[in-house]
């Protein structure tokens, strides 16, 4: 499965005699061509979407990610067909945090109004719950009432439960796991559906620890049932020790049956086997990308008794670029969207319209980087957060001469801000969550100035004394970075290689930045050929000294932040000999800190674009 045997020069030539094709939302950037490395067929396929964060109406700002949830269903439909032709089977696997983090779903009132049924559209197979569908009780309770029910005995709830609000009782979010054969040639499926051990959940769900999951009775039955293959989906990372433990635990009972595993989290693509019939992939965020896994070889047990006959697998990270769906569909503009697809589209259309989601606050006089720029550095988001935005919003008229720290966290921020149109769907791109600013008054200023590195460089003290991680403060994509390769070496990555000619090619072509991805499997996962991006890495939280008086230092400060990071705050301020309890917290400034932004640049970027 080398660089080798991927298809280029031709895909090339395919891409550059079609037709402009203009992306399903009105507004979106038109798709931009790549070279593009084919897609594998094999017995099973699939397709995996996870993390997509309310993202279904596309990337309007980026051509290369400018597909809608309308083109998903089209693209699935052909796809499907093809499977039904060659008389192999297709399976969509959607692996959980599929709200917060896009106007479509954040901007409604109440939140996902649009959503639950734009996303219902699409036929998917196995479909699991991921952290964002948990942190409020409202959530939680909207996924159980829409999603839950609208894919009934496709949805897998292994080690969740929730909290029925009427009686009080404890129920599995969803079924335990699934028992099904595929369509066309019968395979027997196992399927589980995971969710890492997860504990910022609000109180109407529990999350079971994956390692005492696998001890459960029901789980060891269902490690033993008769079946061909065995797939875990799961909103957790790959190279995260949970998917370890259920691999184990499956293979200990079965020593040749296949272990497919889907995985999220983390934002990245990545892929990797545990042993060679074994086989795990991410399918990265935002829905930026579409999965796609292959297994080939001998996979029903009746075929061969023995069932040591090898398997061959095939991954491939699909941008979800309309150019390329054409291609691996054969199809073009005129042929490819399907009705059902348009329909869709034109139900995206319709909310975002009532939502005014392209209503413009202002004008971004260029772009800033979350993770493509240093921190500090002006290009950086966090610079402009640090820098211009928190001396501006995080004033308190009462208290507005008191010298303060302002801590954020920088997982508060969610995406890149682009030159151009700043909408108020990028506000809620940019920064979807709830959090309000919150301070403790006159705190010592040895002990408050300490924080910002507790919740930085020292981590781990935090994480040995008490049962905070503190990855939850930092962007997801960071939670890669010591249990990946995909990152083995963080910091900017040296742009190599992607200027020479491909094999094949008369002419270099103009490559999009765009993903580069390494995984374990190698450097051809990615469906289309990118120059690199780099990657750079930034802290937990990042912080503003204001109303600091040349004089020396303060006695004491307002230590002010987001009351997300507020338990960290808390540990961190005990382990250096503060004593302090929710009791000393207080509200800082009226509004969420989305919608203290939102006024900012209506202020500061008021000009037309
Ligand atoms: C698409 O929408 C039209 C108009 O509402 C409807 O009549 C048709 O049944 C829909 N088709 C599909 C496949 O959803
Ligand atoms: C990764 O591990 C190194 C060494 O243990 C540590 O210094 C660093 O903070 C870790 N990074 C993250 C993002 O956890
Ligand atoms: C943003 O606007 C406010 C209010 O008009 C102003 O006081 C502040 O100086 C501006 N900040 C920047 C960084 O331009």
């Amino acid at each position: 499965m080398g660089f080798k045997s991927a298809v280029i020069g031709s895909a090339l030539a395919a891409l550059a005699g079609l037709h402009t094709a203009s992306a399903a939302q009105p507004k979106a950037a038109e798709p931009v061509p790549a070279p593009m490395r084919d897609l594998v067929w094999g017995k099973l396929n699939f397709l995996h979407t996870t993390d997509t964060h309310g993202w279904h109406a596309g990337h309007l700002q980026e051509g290369q990610y400018s597909g809608d949830w309308g083109d998903y269903v089209s693209f699935a439909q052909h796809m499907r067909k093809r499977a039904d032709d060659l008389g192999v089977d297709l399976l969509l696997v959607d692996t959980g945090d599929r709200v917060e983090g896009n106007g479509l779903y954040d901007a409604s009132d109440p939140k996902g109004k649009y959503y639950y049924d734009i996303y219902r559209e699409q036929d998917v197979d196995i479909i699991c719950t991921g952290n964002h569908e948990l942190y409020h009780a409202s959530t939680a309770d909207a996924e159980h009432r829409f999603t839950v029910p609208n894919f009934k005995d496709r949805y897998i709830a292994s080690n969740l439960d929730y909290i029925v609000p009427e009686t009080g009782e404890r129920v599995p979010m969803a079924q335990r796991y699934r028992k099904f054969r595929t369509k066309n040639q019968k395979v027997n499926v196992v399927a589980f559906g995971f969710l890492f051990d997860f504990t910022g959940n609000d109180k109407n769900t529990i999350v079971q620890p994956v390692r005492q999951t696998i001890q459960e009775p029901w789980f060891q039955k269902a490690i033993r049932e008769e079946t061909d293959v065995f797939i875990v989906i799961g909103h957790v990372g790959v190279q995260m020790q949970e998917f370890k433990d259920i691999f184990k635990a499956i293979r200990a009972e079965n020593p040749v049956t296949p272990i497919l595993f889907f995985g999220g989290h983390v934002h990245i693509r990545d892929a990797t086997a545990y042993d060679d019939r074994s086989f795990a992939i991410a399918s990265g965020r935002y829905f930026e990308t579409i999965g796609w896994m292959s297994v080939d070889g001998v996979v029903k047990k009746v075929e061969a008794p023995t069932a040591e006959s090898p398997l061959s697998f095939h991954r491939r990270y699909i941008d979800n670029n309309l150019l390329g769906l054409y291609h691996h569909t054969g199809l073009n503009s005129k042929t490819f969207p399907t009705e059902h697809g348009r329909n869709v589209s034109a139900m995206i259309t319709k909310a975002r319209k009532e939502l005014e989601l392209d209503y413009t606050f202002g004008c971004a006089p260029k772009d800033y980087w979350m993770t493509r720029a240093p921190y500090p550095s002006e290009d950086s988001i966090y610079t402009l957060l640090q820098q211009e935005v928190i001396p501006d919003i995080a004033v308190k008229p009462s208290r507005k001469d008191v010298p303060r720290l302002v801590i954020a966290n920088t997982g508060a921020i969610r995406f890149d801000i682009f030159k151009g149109a700043f909408t108020r769907d990028t506000t809620y791109i940019v920064s979807p969550f709830l959090s309000v600013l919150s301070f403790i008054p006159d705190v010592p200023y040895p002990i408050a100035k300490k924080v910002i590195k507790m919740l930085n460089g020292a981590g781990k003290i935090m994480q040995a004394e008490t049962h905070l991680d503190t990855r939850f403060m930092g962007i997801p994509e960071q939670w890669a970075l010591n249990e990946s390769i995909i990152y083995k070496n963080p910091g900017p990555v040296i742009h190599d290689g992607v200027q020479k000619p491909l094999d094949g090619l008369s002419e270099k072509p103009r490559l999009t930045e765009g993903y580069t991805t390494r995984d374990d499997i190698g450097d051809d996962g990615d469906d289309s050929i990118h120059a690199n991006i780099n990657f750079y890495l930034v802290p937990n939280c990042i912080q503003t000294e204001l109303s600091f008086y040349s004089g020396g230092e303060p006695d004491t400060v307002d230590l002010v932040f987001l009351d997300f990071i507020q338990p960290f705050v808390l540990m961190a301020l005990k382990l250096l000999g503060g004593r302090y309890g929710n009791e000393h917290v207080q509200s800082y400034v009226e509004g969420t800190f989305t919608d203290l932004w939102a006024e900012w640049i209506k202020k500061n970027w008021s000009a037309k674009c």
